[in-house]
């Protein structure tokens, strides 16, 4: 009997306890122009830079800052750097998910017992604000989770850095925060992935989308959605599944060489202006058919939001059991169809938007049908 209690009590302990994503680190082809992009376009603001000039020869990184939400734009500086490899190969795209803990040595140790294989060992890094501790695993694709230890660190983003002043600056959107970040991952992989999130990351499956959930009259794709014990760090998985075309998960698995991550999404409190900002400031999102909004109220029930705006910027809305949510989608953000947007606004739904599934989809697949890829 006391056996039974006693490891009832350890499974129920997290061994991965997260705050939250502490930052995204995107490469980039160049990240002097991709950070003021996200100043201009986001509303970003500059926080610190890493550089030659700071002793890191071989790269640059800008870091950005919007409330919560904090973006690192890198890129190599010589040919020889491994960084350019993965340029070369994916193009400008999501490289780290670096998540916050209070010990960064520990993380490390529990998920690479778990199987985790290791990026960095923990690492101690030290200047005259204190000492910061990282470590990394490896996740899909080329894509990394690094852990963070900042709680001895008072300086403004991390040892090597130095603070970003710049004469500009932009009005922000009111982005808050990462919501979740989605994972596409190749034929058959799905699972795979869900194993590493539950073994080694001690995540929970918290929702699954079949493909009959999400598919269009041409393709298909099935998702499950992964979450850390307390909420903060929600991971979505994607795989292609059949469908009489090409799946939406296939183009970004063709184009970004590999899997990787498909969609970062940034909560808003208020999703019309953010919207509206973000729009004047040359973000393109996807549109849904004006039909989508004909029946909206009786598929979602009262909101408290004026249906002409919504339907004026394309926003989508969508119930569960806890409340509504607003979402919208913006078209991919380079070159290669792979790496984009959601803009989401939580009242009271946990969920994803599952009712928006399939208008939002034929829609991707009108984007996907222009470039010749469907
Ligand atoms: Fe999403």
């Amino acid at each position: 009997m006391n056996t039974i209690a006693a490891n009832a009590s350890t499974a129920s302990v997290d061994f991965l306890p997260l705050h939250g994503t502490d930052y995204v680190e995107f490469y980039v082809g160049n990240a002097k122009q991709a950070a003021h992009f996200y100043k201009t376009a986001f509303g970003f603001q500059s926080l610190a830079y890493a550089g030659p000039e700071t002793g890191v020869k071989d790269r640059a990184s800008y870091a950005v800052r919007q409330h919560k939400l904090t973006f690192v734009f890198t890129t190599p500086i010589t040919s020889q750097n491994p960084m350019a490899d993965h340029i070369y190969k994916h193009g400008d795209g999501v490289k780290a998910l670096a998540l916050m803990v209070d010990d960064a040595t520990d993380a490390w140790e529990q998920t690479t017992r778990r199987g985790g294989v290791s990026y960095m060992m923990p690492t101690h890094l030290e200047d005259e604000h204190g000492k910061l501790v990282m470590s990394g695993i490896h996740t899909y694709g080329d894509t990394v989770h690094l852990f963070i230890e900042r709680k001895n660190y008072k300086g403004v983003f991390m040892p090597g850095y130095r603070k970003w002043e710049s004469l500009y600056n932009p009005a922000d959107t009111g982005l808050l925060y990462v919501d979740h970040c989605v994972g596409n991952v190749g034929w058959n992989q799905m699972n795979k992935w869900v194993k590493f999130y539950e073994e080694v990351m001690g995540f929970r499956n918290i929702l699954s989308f079949d493909d009959k959930d999400i598919s269009t009259e041409y393709s298909a794709l099935m998702s499950k959605v992964m979450s850390n014990g307390n909420g903060y760090v929600k991971f979505p998985i994607n795989e292609p599944a059949e469908g009489k075309k090409k799946s939406q998960v296939e183009e970004y698995l063709e184009f970004y060489d590999g899997e990787g991550c498909q969609h970062v999404a940034l909560a808003t409190n208020n999703i019309v202006a953010t919207v509206t900002e973000l729009q004047n400031r040359g973000i393109e999102f996807l549109k849904v058919p004006s039909s989508y909004y004909d029946d909206l109220l009786s598929r979602v029930g009262a909101i408290e939001e004026d249906l002409d705006p919504l339907k004026e910027l394309g926003i989508l809305v969508d119930r569960d059991d806890e409340g509504y949510l607003l979402q919208i989608f913006s078209k991919p953000v380079e070159d290669r169809p792979t790496l984009f947007f959601e803009i989401i606004q939580r009242k009271g739904a946990k969920s994803f938007g599952k009712g928006n599934f399939k208008a939002l989809f034929e829609a991707l697949e009108r984007e996907q049908d222009s470039r010749g890829n469907l």
